[in-house]
């Protein structure tokens, strides 16, 4: 079963299943502030669950390019949207400030529950 690694939790899931949906079921934090309450709820549109990804995932939609496109994100970033990534294999998740999670600074890392501050 492939491993996700996403702010200091290993997650273990069947292959294909959706990113965002595991997430936020073993209680990660993919949404930043108000984010939480404000998002599409997985359809793609409002770009909140932007992370960066390492690992086997689906290759990128393009409900996900067509968002990301899209200001504040930005095409040339490395992110993707959890909800449009199916899981393939172990995979480690970096979440980023910013309303979107569009921002330069970390806000948690695979091993980390606070990036900055190297906290578990
Ligand atoms: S939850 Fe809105 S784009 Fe993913």
């Amino acid at each position: 079963m492939p491993k996700v690694s996403a702010q200091g939790k290993t997650i273990e899931c069947n292959r294909g299943s959706n990113l965002r949906k595991i997430l936020l079921k073993n209680g990660v934090e993919l949404y930043n502030g108000k984010s939480k309450l404000i998002n599409c709820r997985g359809i793609g549109s409002c770009g909140t669950c932007a992370v960066q990804i390492e690992g086997d995932v689906s290759l990128v939609n393009w409900r996900d390019r067509t968002r990301r496109s899209l200001p504040p994100h930005s095409p040339t970033k490395d992110l993707r949207l959890a909800c449009q990534t199916r899981i393939l294999g172990d995979v480690r998740v970096t979440k980023f400030e910013g309303f979107w999670g569009q921002g330069s600074q970390i806000t948690w890392t695979p091993e980390a529950k606070n990036g900055d501050k190297g906290e578990k």
